[in-house]
């Protein structure tokens, strides 16, 4: 067993039954996003490693640790298996000039690689749903994107919390980042040995700390909130009201910073204490200055991607189940002719929209109807050569406590149509 290959740590398969429930959750994604007005967009999963170091910032966990990067030999180009979607999805609108009529209201979603240390709740390979609302400037759109979680967790049966704050502007954070220098410069002596290497590339990212004798040191740190700007406090103001008028709960949390640097005034998260260390299962943000910084003409965006596994775990959690994808008939047969008659009566089921799993592989019909239970099939139809004879199956429940009957194929069709809707 020792010399079988494994499946790469942290990199998850998924099983038939499991898979059931990622369609199941696909399905209601798909026309959640469809009933708001959003597309979906594909992209590589492979990129040019400098879209993410532009894009997510040099001095980020996920550039500096994170990536999936190794030399095409080919031709020596630099490659990086997309850690996320917005640099893809950015990269895109501008390559195909998206944006010259106006805002485009984009998703995607698909697997994601982050070289992280495996636990619950963290993978290496892990899959997104990533929104993305391009050209948009005003705090409705954050509102919107905002308002549209908070309906999903409703149709999935959860309750997940949502913190928000502003990052201010440009000016502001400069502002704050001098400032936040000065500070810990002076204080050089408490900082750990992470903080210290941020100090001067990033020392917004100090205050994300989760060290706890790096606490008080945070706490008493200058506040961006006391350095933005007017426009910037109307903006987080405004998405307030809207939050407000729709009945969306949250909690403004001044140290909400957000692992990426592309982010400006309004983050946000949605978390819950029910999955241990990893309980943000929604994040996202405005980041307007994007576009630009990767060759686009200006345009503002914010966008926000939700991990599905933590997702799953957490309806799991709840036991809030997806119904799992079953036939609607098992065929068993036994014999020539019936073997025969079971092909074309699977065929006319299919024909008709059923999902029938023949039975494949002979054996007894005692043996046959084992496999048609753990099919999970409602039904089976049983065709031996008496049936086969007069062109008619037995239907027979496998569920319930209804008795067995004899039909003609196009009965049988118009009996399971009429019990799967
Ligand atoms: P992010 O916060 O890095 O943001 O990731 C978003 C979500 O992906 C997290 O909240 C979490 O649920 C999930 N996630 C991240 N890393 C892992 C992992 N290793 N294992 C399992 N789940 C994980 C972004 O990726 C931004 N692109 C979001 C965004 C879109 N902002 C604007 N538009």
């Amino acid at each position: 067993m020792s010399n079988n290959i494994q499946s790469v740590r942290g990199m998850n398969d998924c099983l038939p039954e499991m898979t059931d429930t990622w369609q199941g959750f696909e399905a209601i994604i798909r026309d959640w996003l469809r009933r708001y007005g959003y597309r979906e967009m594909r992209t590589p999963i492979l990129e040019h490693t400098g879209l993410f170091k532009r894009a997510i910032g040099e001095v980020t966990d996920i550039v500096e640790k994170e990536m999936y990067t190794f030399v095409d030999e080919l031709n020596g180009e630099s490659m990086t298996l997309r850690p996320e979607g917005t640099a893809s999805a950015v990269r895109a609108a501008i390559q195909h000039n998206m944006l010259y009529d106006g805002g485009k209201r984009l998703w995607y979603t698909g697997p994601m690689f982050r070289h992280e240390r495996p636990q619950k709740g963290r993978y290496r390979q892990f899959h997104q749903v990533g929104v993305e609302a391009l050209g948009f400037s005003g705090p409705d759109v954050d509102a919107e994107l905002i308002v549209m979680c908070a309906d999903l967790w409703r149709a999935l049966g959860i309750a997940p919390t949502l913190q928000i704050n502003t990052l201010g502007d440009v000016e502001s954070r400069q502002r704050h980042r001098k400032k936040l220098i000065t500070y810990f410069e002076a204080n050089q002596d408490a900082l750990d040995e992470d903080s210290k290497r941020r100090l001067h590339s990033n020392p917004l990212r100090i205050l994300d700390s989760k060290n706890p004798a790096m606490q008080a040191l945070n706490d008493a740190a200058p506040k961006l909130m006391d350095e933005l700007d007017a426009a910037a406090l109307a903006h987080f103001d405004a998405l307030q009201a809207l939050l407000d008028a729709n009945g969306v709960t949250y909690e403004i949390n001044p140290r909400l910073v957000r692992g990426l640097d592309y982010y400006n005034r309004t983050v946000f998260e949605w978390v819950t204490d029910q999955l241990g260390a990893q309980g943000t299962v929604c994040a996202g943000g405005r980041y307007d200055g994007l576009v630009e910084q990767l060759g686009g003409k200006p345009a503002p965006a914010a966008g926000f991607a939700m991990g599905i596994e933590r997702l799953l775990s957490l309806m799991e959690l709840g036991s809030v189940t997806l119904a799992p994808a079953v036939p609607d008939a098992y065929i068993v047969h036994a014999g020539d002719a019936a073997q025969a008659f079971a092909w074309k009566v699977a065929s006319a089921l299919r024909g008709e929209g059923l999902a029938a799993v023949l039975h494949c592989g002979g054996g007894s019909f005692k043996s046959q109807m084992k496999k048609a239970d753990a099919s999970l099939a409602r039904f089976a139809l049983i065709i031996g050569d008496d049936e086969a004879a007069v062109q008619q199956v037995t239907l027979k429940p496998l569920r319930g406590t209804s008795e067995q009957t004899r039909v003609d194929v196009a009965q049988a069709i118009e009996f399971l149509q009429k019990v799967s809707t």
